[in-house]
């Protein structure tokens, strides 16, 4: 799967473990950032994840900072962003049959590489389930609609 991959400087070192994890596994990721330890805007790193899996670059996005949850609220002001601010595989899971996120943000200060790994493999390896859901992302998307 194609995957887009950022952080902040909280999140790096985590991001760097998961972008590890994931090529090792066959997928194809973009980095795009940020490559250091220095303090950066989560925000921007935000943008260009949610930017690339509207665009259809990429196919789901990953982001992380110091909670996970700056970076939920960028990305989903992209229009088309989905991103969930997931802490465990189970709710993973749910966020991909019911809501059909395209993005997860993960908490590098609270989360391990284990968790993380397994928080990623259930992200994108759910189907959304339609049906039911699919009227509700439906009305999710109207209201991106809205405001463009
Ligand atoms: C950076 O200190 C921190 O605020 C950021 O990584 C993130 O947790 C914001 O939501």
């Amino acid at each position: 799967m194609r995957v887009s991959i950022g952080s902040d400087h909280a999140g790096f070192a985590l991001k760097e473990q998961v972008k590890r994890y994931l090529t090792d596994a066959g997928h194809d990721v973009t980095d795009v950032g940020t490559h250091a330890e220095e303090s950066v805007d989560y925000p921007d790193f935000a943008r260009a994840v949610g930017e690339a899996v509207v665009s259809g670059a990429a196919e789901r996005g990953v982001l992380v900072c110091g909670s996970g949850l700056g970076m939920a609220i960028a990305a989903n002001k992209v229009p088309g962003v989905r991103a969930v601010q997931v802490m465990d595989a189970e709710m993973a899971e749910m966020a991909r049959r019911h809501n059909d996120a395209n993005v997860v943000t993960l908490a590098g200060r609270y989360i391990g590489p284990a968790r993380a790994e397994s928080i990623v493999d259930v992200f994108l390896g759910t189907e959304f389930e339609g049906g039911r859901h699919a009227r509700r992302v439906d009305k999710i998307t109207a209201l991106d609609e809205r405001v463009q």
